[in-house]
């Protein structure tokens, strides 16, 4: 029963380590002034390259899929990797590091995908690719993996737990991308351009 607990605890701490606001800090900018002014890797690129914004991304995926994995090699069952998936997304998104100010979770709920739903992430990961290619816009993509994930999950009868885990994510993903659809909705959304 401890075990359970204190992986959820470790994995919340995990997801609050700031990856973006970090490797932004490491170049001598406050992402959180820049930009869109998101933690995430696609703010990262955006104001200081792709590089970096590569390293964000790795780092925050690596967050959501660590627990998860721990999870399942502990074999502690599917309600604790979904806690754990959870717990980590939660951290990114209200990171005790930040004062609870993080960012919008997609990288981190991927690598929770990535471990929770092996199969499942392929689809989600085609479809962002998809919607990135046709509009040019993350958030849009991010919008479009972040619905159907859930959707994916039932589909390819993923335990009950985890399909639950993914609409929770689903939600708090899109809330976190309010301006971001405000600003679709207006035509404001500015294209992703990479810089180097
Ligand atoms: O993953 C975040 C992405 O969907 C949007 O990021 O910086 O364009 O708001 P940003």
């Amino acid at each position: 029963m401890a075990a359970p607990i204190i992986l959820t605890l470790l994995s919340y701490l995990l997801g609050s380590i700031p990856a973006g606001f970090l490797v932004g800090s490491s170049a001598g900018v406050d992402v959180r002034s820049a930009g869109s002014g998101n933690i995430g890797a696609t703010n990262v690129a955006r104001t200081l390259g792709w590089k970096k914004g590569l390293v964000t991304l790795f780092a925050d995926v690596a967050k959501g899929f660590l627990p998860v994995l721990a999870a399942h090699l502990l074999d502690l069952g599917n309600a604790a990797a979904a806690a754990a998936g959870l717990a980590a997304f939660a951290g990114h998104l209200y990171p005790v590091f930040l004062r609870f100010k993080g960012g919008k979770g997609v990288a981190t709920a991927a690598g929770v995908y990535l471990a929770a739903m092996p199969l499942g992430i392929l689809v989600v990961v085609g479809v962002f690719v998809l919607v990135m290619l046709a509009a040019r816009r993350v958030s849009l993509a991010s919008l479009s993996a972040a619905v159907l994930a859930p959707v994916v999950a039932w589909a390819l009868s993923y335990p009950e737990e985890v399909a639950w885990m993914s609409l929770v994510i689903g939600i708090l993903v899109v809330l976190r991308h309010r301006d971001n659809i405000r600003r679709l909705m207006a035509g404001e959304e500015p294209r992703f351009n990479l810089r180097r």
